[in-house]
C-alpha cells in the first residue's frame, strides 16, 4: 500500500513541563531524518505551547491529547479546537480509552468532538476505538468496533482534502507490556477498514483515512507491526517517552 504511514506518540499525564520540554528537544535532536508530520507528539495540555516553540524548524508534528466540542464560553476547564490550532497543534486524540474510562465519555462526546475538529480547517482527528478483554474473549470484538465507528463517524462529511486518523487501541493492550499479535491487528484493521468503506466509499477511505494501531508497542514487537497491508502507522505510550526507543519504533515502521 503506498500511503503514507505516520507514528504517533501519546505521552499521556506521564510528564511534568520540564520533562515534557526536555524530551520534546530530544526528538528534536533524534528524528532529523523524517518528513514532515511523519511522526507526530502529543504532550498534555500544558505543555503544547512550550514543545510547540522547542519543536520549530523541524518537521516533528504536535497533537492534543483531548478537545472540547464548543468553540468558545462557559466551559471551566475546557479546550477547543480552534485554540488547540493557534497553540501549534495539528492532531487531536479523541475518545481515548482513558477518557472513556475515568472521564465518562461517551458515543455522543466523541462524535461531537469529532465534528468541533473537523470544523476547523486542517486539523487532523484520531478517532480511538477499542474492544475491552471480556468483549474480546467472548468474540464480540468485530460487533464493538463496527458499533463504535458508526456511533462516531455516521452523519460526518469527510471533505476532499480531509484526513481522518483511525486508531484500533483493543483496551486490553494498552499498557500491559504485550502487545496483541499483529496479524490479530492486521484482522481488525481489515474489519475497520470494511466497515469505513461501507459508510464512506472505498476511494474516500483510501484517501482520506489512516488506520494505525495503539498498545504496547515497543522496540521488540514492533518489527511485527511492519509491512502489513491494514496497518498506516502507530500510536505509541509508553515506548514513546524514550527517545531513543521511539526512534527505533520509528523507523523500523516509517524506513523501508
Ligand atoms: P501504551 O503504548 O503505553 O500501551 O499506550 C498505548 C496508548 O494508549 C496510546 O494512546
Amino acid at each position: 500500500m503506498s500511503k503514507n504511514k505516520i507514528v504517533i506518540a501519546n505521552w499521556k499525564m506521564k510528564l511534568t513541563l520540564a520533562e515534557s520540554k526536555k524530551l520534546a528537544q530530544d526528538v528534536k535532536e533524534k528524528f532529523t531524518n523524517f518528513s514532515e508530520d511523519e511522526v507526530v507528539i502529543c504532550p498534555n495540555f500544558l505543555s503544547i505551547c512550550e514543545v510547540n516553540n522547542i519543536i520549530q524548524g523541524s518537521t516533528i508534528g504536535l497533537g492534543a491529547q483531548d478537545v472540547f466540542w464548543e468553540e468558545l464560553g462557559a466551559y471551566s476547564g475546557e479546550v477547543s479546537a480552534s485554540m488547540l490550532k493557534e497553540a501549534g497543534c495539528k492532531y487531536v486524540i479523541i475518545g481515548h480509552s482513558e477518557r472513556r474510562k475515568f472521564l465518562m465519555e461517551n458515543y455522543e462526546m466523541i462524535h461531537k468532538e469529532l465534528k468541533a475538529v473537523l470544523a476547523v480547517e486542517n486539523m487532523v482527528p484520531i478517532v480511538c476505538i477499542g474492544e475491552n478483554w471480556d468483549e474480546r474473549k467472548t468474540d464480540r470484538r468485530d460487533y464493538v468496533l463496527f458499533e463504535q465507528l458508526q456511533q462516531a463517524l455516521t452523519g460526518i462529511e469527510v471533505k476532499d482534502n480531509q484526513e481522518i486518523i483511525v486508531a484500533y487501541e483493543p483496551i486490553w493492550a494498552i499498557g500491559s507490556g504485550t502487545a496483541i499479535e499483529p496479524a490479530e491487528a492486521d484482522y481488525a484493521h481489515k474489519i475497520i477498514r470494511l466497515t469505513l468503506n461501507d459508510m464512506f466509499g472505498e476511494d474516500v477511505v483510501e484517501n482520506n483515512f489512516k488506520i494505525i494501531y495503539g498498545g504496547s508497542i515497543n522496540k521488540d514487537n514492533v518489527v511485527g507491526f511492519n509491512g502489513l497491508d491494514n496497518i498506516d502507522g502507530l500510536l505509541v505510550g509508553g515506548a514513546s517517552l524514550n527517545p531513543d526507543e521511539f526512534l527505533h519504533v520509528a523507523n523500523k515502521i516509517l524506513k523501508k
